[in-house]
C-alpha cells in the first residue's frame, strides 16, 4: 500500500442534461460532505454547459469539479473553445487533458496538450493528463514506447506531483467493456512511474487507470501498488456504481 491518497474521477463525457446531472451530483454530494473523511478524493467532470449547475449541486460537499478539456489561450476569437480561466471561474479545480477522444477524435497532438497543460497550470488547475496506446500499437509491442513518447511530449515544464495527475487509459479498453488485465495495468503503471521521474517527484505522483472500470473490477485494479485511483467514464454516470468504485479504493 502506498500513502498516496486515491483519486476517483468521473468523466461524464457528452452525457447528461441538467436534471440528470444535478440528480447524480446531489446523490454523490450527500455521501461526501465537506471535511471528507472517506479516505479518497472524488472529482466529477461534467460537460461544459452543466458546470455551473453541478457546482451548485455539489455545494456543501467535498467533491471537486473539473473540465474535460481547455484551450491554451486565456481568451479571444476561438469559437467553441473554453479557456482555463473560464473553468477556474466556473468552480473547477481540475481539467482532463489529452483524453484519447481528443487525441484521436480531434487530432490533438502531444505538443498541443503540453501547451494546454501549461496554460491550465498557470491558472492553478490540476491537470489530469491522459495517455494510452491503441490496440494496434499494443499488438505491435509498442505500448510502452507510445506511452513514453506521449508522456515526454505532453508533460509540461510546469508539472509537479501536486498539479499533474497521470491517467493511463489504453484506447482499446475505453467504453468497450474490455478491462486491461491486472498484469497489463501493473506493468504499465510501474513503467509510467519510472518514466515520469525526470519530470516530477514520481513517488508522490498519482497515477490513475481508466478504461471500462466498473464496481466488479474496481477493487482488483485499485489494489495494485502503482494505481492511485481511477478515471471512470460510463460507470460514473450511475451514482451507486461510481460510489461503489470509490469505496473499493479504501
Ligand atoms: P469508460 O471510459 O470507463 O467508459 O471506459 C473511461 C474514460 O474514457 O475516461
Amino acid at each position: 500500500m502506498s500513502n498516496r491518497r486515491p483519486m476517483i474521477a468521473g468523466n461524464w463525457k457528452m452525457n447528461g442534461l441538467r436534471q440528470d446531472g444535478q440528480a447524480l451530483a446531489k446523490t454523490l454530494a450527500e455521501k461526501l460532505p465537506v471535511g471528507n473523511t472517506a479516505g479518497f478524493d472524488m472529482l466529477v467532470c461534467p460537460p461544459f454547459p452543466l458546470l455551473g449547475h453541478i457546482e451548485a449541486a455539489l455545494s456543501g460537499s467535498a467533491i471537486m469539479l473539473g473540465g474535460q478539456d481547455c484551450h491554451m489561450r486565456d481568451k479571444g476569437a476561438f469559437t467553441g473553445d473554453t479557456s482555463p480561466a473560464m473553468l477556474k471561474d466556473a468552480g473547477c479545480s481540475h481539467v482532463i487533458l489529452g483524453h484519447s477522444e481528443r487525441r484521436h477524435g480531434h487530432g490533438e497532438s502531444s505538443e498541443l496538450i503540453n501547451a494546454k497543460a501549461t496554460a491550465a497550470h498557470t491558472h492553478g488547475l490540476v491537470v489530469v493528463l491522459c495517455v494510452g496506446e491503441t490496440e494496434k500499437e499494443r499488438d505491435e509491442q509498442r505500448a510502452q514506447a507510445v506511452v513514453e513518447q506521449q508522456l515526454m511530449e505532453s508533460i509540461p515544464a510546469s508539472a509537479t506531483a501536486e498539479n499533474t495527475i497521470i491517467a493511463y487509459e489504453p484506447v482499446w479498453a475505453i467504453g468497450t467493456g474490455r478491462n486491461a488485465s491486472v498484469e497489463d495495468i501493473s506493468d504499465m503503471h510501474a513503467f509510467i512511474r519510472k518514466t515520469i521521474a525526470s519530470r516530477m517527484d514520481a513517488a508522490k505522483a498519482r497515477l490513475l487507470y481508466g478504461g471500462s472500470v466498473k464496481p466488479s473490477n474496481a477493487r482488483e485494479t485499485l489494489s495494485l501498488e502503482d494505481v492511485d485511483g481511477v478515471l471512470v467514464g460510463g460507470a460514473s454516470l450511475v451514482a451507486e456504481d461510481f460510489w461503489a468504485i470509490a469505496t473499493a479504493s479504501i
